[in-house]
Protein backbone atom coordinates (compact mmCIF):
# COMPACT_ATOMS: atom_id res chain seq x y z
CA UNK A 1 0.00 0.00 0.00
CA UNK A 2 1.45 3.67 -0.90
CA UNK A 3 2.47 5.54 1.70
CA UNK A 4 -0.27 8.43 2.32
CA UNK A 5 0.99 12.29 2.03
CA UNK A 6 -1.59 13.18 4.61
CA UNK A 7 -0.01 12.61 7.93
CA UNK A 8 3.37 14.80 6.56
CA UNK A 9 1.00 17.75 5.27
CA UNK A 10 -0.71 17.75 8.30
CA UNK A 11 1.89 17.79 10.58
CA UNK A 12 3.91 20.66 8.82
CA UNK A 13 0.70 22.64 9.17
CA UNK A 14 0.55 21.55 12.68
CA UNK A 15 4.37 22.72 13.39
CA UNK A 16 3.28 26.49 12.62
CA UNK A 17 -0.55 26.71 13.24
CA UNK A 18 -1.07 24.46 16.32
CA UNK A 19 -2.70 25.93 19.35
CA UNK A 20 -1.65 26.87 22.59
CA UNK A 21 -3.42 24.91 24.75
CA UNK A 22 -2.70 25.05 29.05
CA UNK A 23 -2.58 20.96 29.39
CA UNK A 24 0.01 20.72 25.70
CA UNK A 25 3.14 20.13 26.44
CA UNK A 26 6.13 23.08 24.96
CA UNK A 27 6.92 21.84 21.04
CA UNK A 28 9.12 18.73 21.39
CA UNK A 29 8.82 18.21 24.76
CA UNK A 30 6.49 14.18 25.89
CA UNK A 31 3.57 15.68 27.86
CA UNK A 32 3.05 14.36 31.42
CA UNK A 33 0.30 11.67 31.63
CA UNK A 34 -2.03 13.18 34.71
CA UNK A 35 -2.14 16.62 32.45
CA UNK A 36 -2.92 14.73 29.48
CA UNK A 37 -5.77 12.60 31.39
CA UNK A 38 -7.18 15.71 33.91
CA UNK A 39 -7.76 17.87 30.10
CA UNK A 40 -9.37 14.39 28.17
CA UNK A 41 -11.43 14.02 30.72
CA UNK A 42 -12.76 17.50 30.93
CA UNK A 43 -12.38 17.89 27.54
CA UNK A 44 -14.95 15.11 26.68
CA UNK A 45 -18.26 16.63 27.17
CA UNK A 46 -17.00 20.51 27.47
CA UNK A 47 -15.50 22.55 25.25
CA UNK A 48 -11.75 23.83 24.67
CA UNK A 49 -12.51 27.27 25.84
CA UNK A 50 -14.59 26.57 29.06
CA UNK A 51 -11.96 23.92 30.44
CA UNK A 52 -9.08 26.07 30.77
CA UNK A 53 -9.60 27.71 33.90
CA UNK A 54 -10.89 24.51 35.61
CA UNK A 55 -7.91 22.52 34.41
CA UNK A 56 -5.74 25.14 35.62
CA UNK A 57 -7.59 25.44 39.31
CA UNK A 58 -7.54 21.31 39.41
CA UNK A 59 -3.39 21.29 38.73
CA UNK A 60 -2.88 24.43 41.42
CA UNK A 61 -4.87 22.24 44.06
CA UNK A 62 -4.00 18.85 43.15
CA UNK A 63 -0.48 19.08 41.15
CA UNK A 64 -0.09 15.49 40.62
CA UNK A 65 -2.11 12.04 40.79
CA UNK A 66 -1.03 10.95 44.53
CA UNK A 67 -2.37 14.91 45.69
CA UNK A 68 -5.89 14.23 44.04
CA UNK A 69 -6.19 10.73 45.28
CA UNK A 70 -5.32 12.42 48.85
CA UNK A 71 -8.47 14.58 48.21
CA UNK A 72 -12.21 14.61 49.68
CA UNK A 73 -14.32 13.72 47.09
CA UNK A 74 -16.52 17.10 48.59
CA UNK A 75 -13.60 18.88 47.41
CA UNK A 76 -13.27 17.25 43.72
CA UNK A 77 -16.84 18.29 43.50
CA UNK A 78 -16.90 21.49 44.31
CA UNK A 79 -13.58 22.28 42.11
CA UNK A 80 -15.45 20.30 39.32
CA UNK A 81 -19.17 22.33 40.01
CA UNK A 82 -20.54 24.22 36.70
CA UNK A 83 -18.02 22.09 34.51
CA UNK A 84 -21.11 19.40 34.07
CA UNK A 85 -21.42 15.85 33.89
CA UNK A 86 -20.56 14.69 37.84
CA UNK A 87 -19.93 11.49 36.98
CA UNK A 88 -16.71 12.38 35.33
CA UNK A 89 -15.36 14.09 38.54
CA UNK A 90 -15.95 10.95 40.85
CA UNK A 91 -14.41 8.50 38.05
CA UNK A 92 -11.80 10.99 37.84
CA UNK A 93 -11.73 10.82 41.88
CA UNK A 94 -11.68 6.79 41.65
CA UNK A 95 -9.17 6.71 38.93
CA UNK A 96 -6.51 8.67 41.05
CA UNK A 97 -7.10 6.39 44.06
CA UNK A 98 -6.46 3.39 41.66
CA UNK A 99 -3.35 4.96 40.57
CA UNK A 100 -1.79 6.16 43.50
CA UNK A 101 -3.02 2.68 45.01
CA UNK A 102 -2.85 -0.44 42.66
CA UNK A 103 -0.31 1.34 40.11
CA UNK A 104 2.45 2.97 42.60
CA UNK A 105 1.65 6.41 41.76
CA UNK A 106 2.80 5.75 37.65
CA UNK A 107 0.32 6.08 34.89
CA UNK A 108 -0.96 3.17 32.94
CA UNK A 109 1.45 3.06 29.87
CA UNK A 110 -0.95 1.92 26.73
CA UNK A 111 -4.40 2.61 25.75
CA UNK A 112 -5.38 -1.08 26.41
CA UNK A 113 -4.24 -0.87 30.21
CA UNK A 114 -5.85 3.04 30.76
CA UNK A 115 -8.99 1.44 29.41
CA UNK A 116 -9.13 -0.14 33.04
CA UNK A 117 -9.05 3.35 34.40
CA UNK A 118 -12.97 4.36 35.59
CA UNK A 119 -13.90 6.74 33.43
CA UNK A 120 -11.63 6.16 30.38
CA UNK A 121 -13.53 4.82 27.57
CA UNK A 122 -11.86 3.60 24.25
CA UNK A 123 -11.22 7.44 22.87
CA UNK A 124 -9.75 8.86 25.89
CA UNK A 125 -7.11 6.35 26.30
CA UNK A 126 -6.61 6.58 22.75
CA UNK A 127 -6.45 9.96 23.02
CA UNK A 128 -3.96 9.96 26.67
CA UNK A 129 -1.76 7.11 24.97
CA UNK A 130 -1.48 9.12 21.78
CA UNK A 131 -0.42 12.07 23.71
CA UNK A 132 1.74 11.40 26.46
CA UNK A 133 3.47 8.01 24.96
CA UNK A 134 2.76 8.49 21.40
CA UNK A 135 1.24 5.10 21.13
CA UNK A 136 -0.05 4.60 17.24
CA UNK A 137 -3.42 5.68 18.52
CA UNK A 138 -6.40 7.36 17.18
CA UNK A 139 -8.20 10.12 19.21
CA UNK A 140 -11.24 11.34 17.74
CA UNK A 141 -13.12 13.77 19.36
CA UNK A 142 -16.07 16.00 17.47
CA UNK A 143 -13.43 18.18 15.39
CA UNK A 144 -11.06 14.98 14.44
CA UNK A 145 -14.21 12.83 13.34
CA UNK A 146 -15.52 15.72 10.79
CA UNK A 147 -12.23 15.82 9.60
CA UNK A 148 -11.66 12.63 8.69
CA UNK A 149 -15.73 11.66 7.49
CA UNK A 150 -14.90 14.78 5.11
CA UNK A 151 -11.30 13.38 4.17
CA UNK A 152 -12.69 10.35 2.97
CA UNK A 153 -16.67 11.32 2.12
CA UNK A 154 -17.59 8.94 4.83
CA UNK A 155 -21.82 9.32 4.35
CA UNK A 156 -22.47 7.03 7.14
CA UNK A 157 -24.94 8.99 10.35
CA UNK A 158 -22.71 9.49 13.27
CA UNK A 159 -22.86 8.20 16.10
CA UNK A 160 -23.02 4.84 13.70
CA UNK A 161 -20.01 6.29 11.80
CA UNK A 162 -17.74 6.57 14.95
CA UNK A 163 -16.29 2.67 13.90
CA UNK A 164 -15.81 3.34 10.42
CA UNK A 165 -14.19 6.81 10.68
CA UNK A 166 -12.11 5.39 13.79
CA UNK A 167 -10.49 3.17 11.09
CA UNK A 168 -9.68 5.90 8.31
CA UNK A 169 -7.78 7.45 11.03
CA UNK A 170 -5.80 4.53 12.46
CA UNK A 171 -4.72 3.92 8.83
CA UNK A 172 -3.16 7.65 9.08
CA UNK A 173 -1.29 7.59 12.39
CA UNK A 174 2.36 7.92 11.85
CA UNK A 175 5.46 7.86 14.75
CA UNK A 176 4.14 10.89 15.88
CA UNK A 177 0.96 9.97 17.11
CA UNK A 178 0.37 12.31 19.47
CA UNK A 179 1.00 15.69 17.16
CA UNK A 180 -1.02 13.71 14.70
CA UNK A 181 -4.12 13.62 16.86
CA UNK A 182 -4.29 17.19 18.21
CA UNK A 183 -3.44 18.25 14.39
CA UNK A 184 -6.63 16.67 13.40
CA UNK A 185 -8.22 18.37 16.47
CA UNK A 186 -6.72 21.72 15.35
CA UNK A 187 -7.49 21.67 11.62
CA UNK A 188 -11.37 20.50 12.74
CA UNK A 189 -11.28 23.65 14.92
CA UNK A 190 -9.37 26.45 12.98
CA UNK A 191 -10.11 25.23 9.55
CA UNK A 192 -12.29 22.18 8.81
CA UNK A 193 -15.12 23.99 11.10
CA UNK A 194 -18.81 22.93 10.57
CA UNK A 195 -19.91 25.28 8.60
CA UNK A 196 -17.98 26.90 5.86
CA UNK A 197 -14.87 25.16 6.47
CA UNK A 198 -11.97 27.49 5.05
CA UNK A 199 -10.76 24.71 1.96
CA UNK A 200 -8.31 26.67 0.39
CA UNK A 201 -6.10 27.31 3.52
CA UNK A 202 -6.64 23.67 4.22
CA UNK A 203 -3.55 21.54 3.93
CA UNK A 204 -5.55 18.67 3.04
CA UNK A 205 -7.49 20.16 0.64
CA UNK A 206 -5.88 18.16 -2.58
CA UNK A 207 -6.71 14.57 -0.93
CA UNK A 208 -10.15 15.62 0.67
CA UNK A 209 -12.93 13.54 -1.35
CA UNK A 210 -16.03 15.58 0.27
CA UNK A 211 -14.45 18.63 -1.12
CA UNK A 212 -13.40 16.78 -4.27
CA UNK A 213 -17.56 16.31 -4.72
CA UNK A 214 -18.49 19.77 -3.19
CA UNK A 215 -20.08 17.64 -0.13
CA UNK A 216 -18.11 19.33 2.21
CA UNK A 217 -20.47 21.27 4.23
CA UNK A 218 -23.01 18.26 4.09
CA UNK A 219 -20.57 15.95 5.99
CA UNK A 220 -20.58 14.40 8.92
CA UNK A 221 -24.09 13.19 8.26
CA UNK A 222 -25.53 13.24 12.20
CA UNK A 223 -28.58 10.95 13.22
CA UNK A 224 -30.95 13.77 14.28
CA UNK A 225 -31.43 13.46 18.06
CA UNK A 226 -34.50 12.24 19.90
CA UNK A 227 -36.98 14.81 21.18
CA UNK A 228 -36.41 14.67 25.24
CA UNK A 229 -39.13 14.55 27.84
CA UNK A 230 -40.42 17.58 29.48
CA UNK A 231 -40.11 17.23 33.40
CA UNK A 232 -41.36 19.94 35.62
CA UNK A 233 -41.08 20.84 39.37
CA UNK A 234 -40.43 23.08 42.35
CA UNK A 235 -37.75 24.71 44.21
CA UNK A 236 -38.24 26.29 47.38
CA UNK A 237 -34.83 28.85 48.12
CA UNK A 238 -34.21 29.76 51.76
CA UNK A 239 -32.10 32.58 53.03
CA UNK A 240 -31.36 33.28 56.53
CA UNK A 241 -30.74 36.34 58.07
CA UNK A 242 -26.74 36.43 57.40
CA UNK A 243 -27.64 35.78 54.52
CA UNK A 244 -26.54 32.15 53.96
CA UNK A 245 -28.58 30.03 51.68
CA UNK A 246 -30.26 26.70 52.89
CA UNK A 247 -28.67 24.00 50.94
CA UNK A 248 -28.67 19.63 51.02
CA UNK A 249 -26.84 16.92 49.60
CA UNK A 250 -28.21 14.79 47.33
CA UNK A 251 -28.34 10.84 47.38
CA UNK A 252 -24.85 9.23 46.31
CA UNK A 253 -25.94 7.39 43.71
CA UNK A 254 -27.90 9.23 40.18
CA UNK A 255 -28.75 12.26 38.74
CA UNK A 256 -26.26 14.80 40.19
CA UNK A 257 -25.03 12.45 42.85
CA UNK A 258 -23.41 13.89 46.31
CA UNK A 259 -23.67 17.48 45.12
CA UNK A 260 -25.86 19.79 46.53
CA UNK A 261 -29.03 21.30 45.88
CA UNK A 262 -31.90 23.91 47.61
CA UNK A 263 -34.96 22.30 48.64
CA UNK A 264 -36.53 20.64 45.54
CA UNK A 265 -39.96 19.00 44.64
CA UNK A 266 -40.62 15.86 42.81
CA UNK A 267 -40.27 16.28 39.09
CA UNK A 268 -43.30 15.01 37.23
CA UNK A 269 -44.70 15.95 33.90
CA UNK A 270 -46.53 19.12 35.34
CA UNK A 271 -45.96 22.01 37.57
CA UNK A 272 -48.15 20.97 41.10
CA UNK A 273 -51.44 23.06 41.20
CA UNK A 274 -50.51 23.38 45.29
CA UNK A 275 -46.94 24.07 45.10
CA UNK A 276 -46.81 25.31 48.67
CA UNK A 277 -47.69 21.87 49.98
CA UNK A 278 -44.42 21.05 49.03
CA UNK A 279 -42.48 23.21 50.84
CA UNK A 280 -40.50 22.42 53.58
CA UNK A 281 -41.74 24.69 56.50
CA UNK A 282 -44.28 26.69 56.94
CA UNK A 283 -43.12 30.15 55.80
CA UNK A 284 -44.15 33.99 53.72
CA UNK A 285 -43.17 32.15 50.58
CA UNK A 286 -42.81 34.40 47.47
CA UNK A 287 -43.29 33.06 44.61
CA UNK A 288 -40.53 34.26 42.02
CA UNK A 289 -41.93 35.36 38.28
CA UNK A 290 -40.81 33.27 35.50
CA UNK A 291 -39.32 29.50 35.20
CA UNK A 292 -35.78 28.30 34.94
CA UNK A 293 -35.02 26.28 32.37
CA UNK A 294 -32.11 23.64 31.75
CA UNK A 295 -31.47 20.84 30.13
CA UNK A 296 -29.82 17.21 31.03
CA UNK A 297 -28.32 14.47 28.60
CA UNK A 298 -32.06 12.63 28.94
CA UNK A 299 -34.32 15.55 29.31
CA UNK A 300 -35.46 18.98 29.80
CA UNK A 301 -36.50 20.74 33.42
CA UNK A 302 -38.43 23.76 34.15
CA UNK A 303 -38.88 25.09 37.99
CA UNK A 304 -40.74 27.05 39.62
CA UNK A 305 -38.82 28.93 42.41
CA UNK A 306 -40.35 30.42 46.02
CA UNK A 307 -38.46 32.21 48.21
CA UNK A 308 -38.25 32.73 51.72
CA UNK A 309 -36.21 35.01 54.10
CA UNK A 310 -35.84 33.47 57.68
CA UNK A 311 -35.25 35.38 60.68
CA UNK A 312 -34.39 32.80 62.69
CA UNK A 313 -32.97 29.72 60.94
CA UNK A 314 -35.29 26.81 60.70
CA UNK A 315 -34.55 23.70 61.71
CA UNK A 316 -33.97 21.07 58.53
CA UNK A 317 -32.57 17.90 58.43
CA UNK A 318 -29.57 16.95 56.58
CA UNK A 319 -29.82 20.72 55.38
CA UNK A 320 -26.48 22.72 56.02
CA UNK A 321 -26.38 26.53 55.29
CA UNK A 322 -23.99 28.12 52.91
CA UNK A 323 -22.50 31.51 53.18
CA UNK A 324 -23.50 33.56 50.07
CA UNK A 325 -20.27 34.66 48.98
CA UNK A 326 -19.10 30.71 49.61
CA UNK A 327 -21.71 29.44 47.15
CA UNK A 328 -19.20 29.75 44.25
CA UNK A 329 -17.10 27.17 46.07
CA UNK A 330 -19.35 24.13 46.92
CA UNK A 331 -20.46 21.48 44.57
CA UNK A 332 -23.29 23.32 43.32
CA UNK A 333 -24.16 21.77 39.79
CA UNK A 334 -25.01 25.04 37.16
CA UNK A 335 -29.11 23.82 37.31
CA UNK A 336 -28.81 24.51 40.78
CA UNK A 337 -26.86 27.81 40.72
CA UNK A 338 -29.50 29.01 38.21
CA UNK A 339 -31.95 27.79 40.91
CA UNK A 340 -30.42 29.05 43.40
CA UNK A 341 -29.72 32.97 41.89
CA UNK A 342 -33.36 32.95 40.77
CA UNK A 343 -34.69 32.60 44.06
CA UNK A 344 -32.39 35.07 45.90
CA UNK A 345 -33.23 37.41 42.79
CA UNK A 346 -31.24 40.20 44.07
CA UNK A 347 -27.43 42.05 44.59
CA UNK A 348 -26.58 41.09 40.83
CA UNK A 349 -24.94 37.34 39.30
CA UNK A 350 -23.77 35.26 41.66
CA UNK A 351 -22.23 32.75 39.66
CA UNK A 352 -20.37 33.33 36.40
CA UNK A 353 -21.99 30.69 33.37
CA UNK A 354 -19.58 30.93 30.31
CA UNK A 355 -17.99 27.71 32.37
CA UNK A 356 -21.25 25.54 31.72
CA UNK A 357 -19.94 25.53 28.18
CA UNK A 358 -21.23 21.78 26.67
CA UNK A 359 -20.18 20.24 23.67
CA UNK A 360 -23.28 20.28 20.87
N1 LIG B 1 -10.61 17.75 22.61
C1 LIG B 1 -10.36 16.59 23.22
N2 LIG B 1 -9.05 16.46 23.50
C2 LIG B 1 -8.46 17.60 23.07
C3 LIG B 1 -7.11 18.08 23.07
N3 LIG B 1 -6.14 17.36 23.60
N4 LIG B 1 -6.89 19.29 22.52
C4 LIG B 1 -7.91 20.00 22.01
N5 LIG B 1 -9.17 19.62 21.98
C5 LIG B 1 -9.46 18.41 22.51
Amino acid sequence: MPVSPIPAKLLAWYDVHRRVLPWRAPRGRRADPYRVWLSEIMLQQTTVQAVGAYYRKFLSLWPDVKALARADQDDVLAAWAGLGYYARARNLHAAAKLVAGEWGGKFPGSAAELRKLPGVGTYTAGAIAAIAYDERQAAMDANAERVIARLFAVTTPLPKAKAELHDHAMQLVPARAGDFAQALMDLGSAICTPKRPACPQCPLEKYCRARKRGVQEELPVKTPKAVRPLRRGVAFVVQGASGAVLLRKRPDKGLLASMLEPILGPWTDKFPKDAIKQAPFAAQWKKRPGIVRHGFTHFELEVEVYFAQMARKPKLDAALWVAREKLRDVALPTVMRKIVEHGLDEGGPLFDYTSSARKR
